[in-house]
């Protein structure tokens, strides 16, 4: 019953998190904050910072070319780049382009994309809609983020939250039967409700007072839409591709907090076995996390080529989406 259908397929996946280590203990030099009080609330022990100097597009550029590397390609084989990121190197010409560059690609085109937390998985969707209608054969998929530069040092309930760090994917355009025993992105589903605007937001920007701004976040608000949405959006990916909860070998979830984590994957029918957390050691680094988690659990060979992955998250906006690929 199936035809062929073109498909973004992934052929290897790279991260790269910065030097510098910060452990919860950091913050209990200057704030009202513990150790104790993080690791309960959010499961966070530690997170990277980048070094001062170190760009969003520097850390971009390790995770791309270890996704070359992991896949075996050359860059020259890249025609699309896709950067998800709420901290650019500048306002404009956009990170992805100072990476196309780097990785000497003069062919194609580079975007930036911005869906805060949902961006990881708002570039993937992107870049499977431009593989599959022919716009570009290869592309590099990157989450990239210095969010250290848009906290508030003073504000305990979000600054100990959030890190540095980037992962990046390779898609290249691979026919297959359509069905969902196929490699690749079987389905992607998006969403946003710009109501919501305010509980998640950075107080600046160039149009608004010229300046980058602060992240401000109302976490309890959050909190409240996080886990629904979540599972909802995770049921209509994977019902657009055919699957069940009990074919799902591994969620990689957007690391925020462990908890909305554990409490999204038992609403969404999958045991917590089977869930790939790394929020621990990285924070949430908001379009960088999900595919941090997915190298991660690629290199120690939890993810092998096969494994149909489910993909979720959420951020400011608020915007959410899932994913659903088989590696
Ligand atoms: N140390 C000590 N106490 C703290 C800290 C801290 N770092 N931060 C807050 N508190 C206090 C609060 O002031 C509050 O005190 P009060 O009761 O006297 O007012 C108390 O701890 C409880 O605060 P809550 O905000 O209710 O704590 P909660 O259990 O909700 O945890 C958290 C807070 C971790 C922020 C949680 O709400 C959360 O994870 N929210 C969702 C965040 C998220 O998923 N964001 C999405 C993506 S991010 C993006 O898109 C950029």
């Amino acid at each position: 019953m199936s035809c062929s259908a073109l498909r973004s397929v992934a052929l290897g996946a790279g991260a790269y998190l910065p030097e510098r280590v910060v452990p919860n203990a950091w913050f209990e030099g200057f704030l009202d904050t513990s150790d104790e009080w993080i690791v309960a609330r959010t499961g966070i022990r530690s997170r990277r910072f980048a070094a001062e100097g170190e760009l969003t597009s520097d850390l971009a550029v390790a995770a791309a070319r270890r996704a070359l590397a992991a896949a075996g390609r050359e860059a020259d084989c890249v025609d699309a780049i896709i950067l998800a990121t709420s901290t650019p190197d500048h306002t404009f010409p956009s990170t992805a382009t100072k990476v196309q560059a780097a990785l000497g690609v003069r062919r194609g085109f580079a975007f930036d994309m911005q869906a805060v937390c949902a961006g990881f998985v708002f570039a993937l969707a992107t870049a499977d809609a431009l593989l599959r209608t022919g716009q570009a054969r290869c592309a590099l998929v990157i989450g990239a983020e210095t969010f250290s530069r848009i906290l508030d040092f003073e504000d305990r309930t979000t600054c100990v939250l959030f890190g540095d760090g980037a992962g990046a994917v390779l898609l290249e355009a691979a026919e297959g039967t359509g069905a969902p025993t196929d490699r690749g992105i079987l389905a992607a589903k998006l969403h946003s409700d710009g109501a919501y605007r305010d509980i998640l937001h950075v107080d600046g920007g160039p149009s608004s007072t010229g300046t980058a701004g602060k992240l401000r976040m109302a976490g309890r608000e959050v909190f409240k839409h996080a886990v629904n949405k979540l599972a909802d959006v995770a049921h209509e990916a994977m019902g657009a591709a055919g699957v069940t909860p009990a074919e799902i070998d591994w969620v990689v979830p957007h690391q925020a907090n462990v908890r909305i984590i554990e409490a999204t994957a038992k609403k969404a029918e999958i045991p917590a076995e089977r869930v790939i957390v790394t929020v621990e050691h990285h924070g949430n680094t908001s379009a960088a996390s999900i595919p941090l988690a997915l190298a991660a659990a690629v290199e120690d060979g939890r993810i092998r080529p096969g494994d149909l992955l489910l993909m979720e998250a959420i951020g400011g906006g608020l915007s959410w989406g899932s994913a659903v690929l088989r590696w």
